[in-house]
């Protein structure tokens, strides 16, 4: 900012004028600050933004490619899990998305679009089917945020995040969404579809 003020008042004013210049005048301020320091700012903020933007992707990126390595490591258990509830009727996660919470509301209108190729979200059907429990249940507890479960990440921090599963049980089909911070116990008469 002092820069651009020097060069304002050596350029612009009497050079006399402009060292005793300490007090610039009302009119002259205004001048200033609006063709000078706010559009000085704004062009600051927004690379300042444009900064964060990126420093926010790439820490997504590797949130994104550490969730895929804890899935590979959970994939065969998850198989063999889901494999073997399939085979006594029991409780199967179908697809299970988590992220941000606009997108995946609007799970409805986009029918079955391929959101799982969208950024905000990320598919966690492997690591749900990884905690089924052997008495063919699942449960989340409440007040743990889901980004923090294995084979899970964060694909959009700052913004409301949701899981959505669909899940089978004893042949029925079944749907829930919860918060982030939601406890979820699975299966429940409530969920059917
Ligand atoms: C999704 O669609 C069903 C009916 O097709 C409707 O009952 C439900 O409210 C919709 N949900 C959302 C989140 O739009
Ligand atoms: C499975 O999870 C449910 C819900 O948390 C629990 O009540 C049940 O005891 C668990 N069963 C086994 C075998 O761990």
């Amino acid at each position: 900012m002092n820069y651009y003020l020097q060069i304002l008042l050596t350029k612009h004013l009497n050079p006399v004028f402009a060292s005793g210049a300490l007090v610039v005048p009302a009119s002259m301020y205004f001048l200033l600050k609006k063709f000078i320091i706010k559009p000085y700012y704004l062009r600051r903020n927004k690379q300042k933004a444009l900064e964060k933007d990126e420093k926010t992707s790439s820490q997504v990126k590797e949130a994104r490619a550490a969730a895929e390595k804890a899935q590979k490591l959970q994939e065969n258990v998850a198989n063999r899990k889901r494999n073997k509830q399939l085979e006594t009727g029991g409780l199967v996660i179908m697809r299970a998305l988590y992220g941000n919470e606009r997108v995946l509301c609007n799970l409805n209108s986009s029918s079955e679009t391929s959101l799982e190729s969208t950024s905000e979200v990320i598919d966690v059907t492997i690591p749900l089917n990884f905690l089924v429990n052997d008495s063919g249940q699942l449960k989340l507890h409440e007040g743990v945020k889901k980004s923090g479960i294995m084979g899970f990440c964060d694909p959009c921090p700052g913004e409301p995040k949701q899981l959505y599963i669909e899940y089978a049980y004893a042949g029925n089909e079944y749907k829930v969404s919860v918060g982030d911070y939601e406890e979820l116990i699975i299966p429940q008469g409530a969920h059917r579809i």
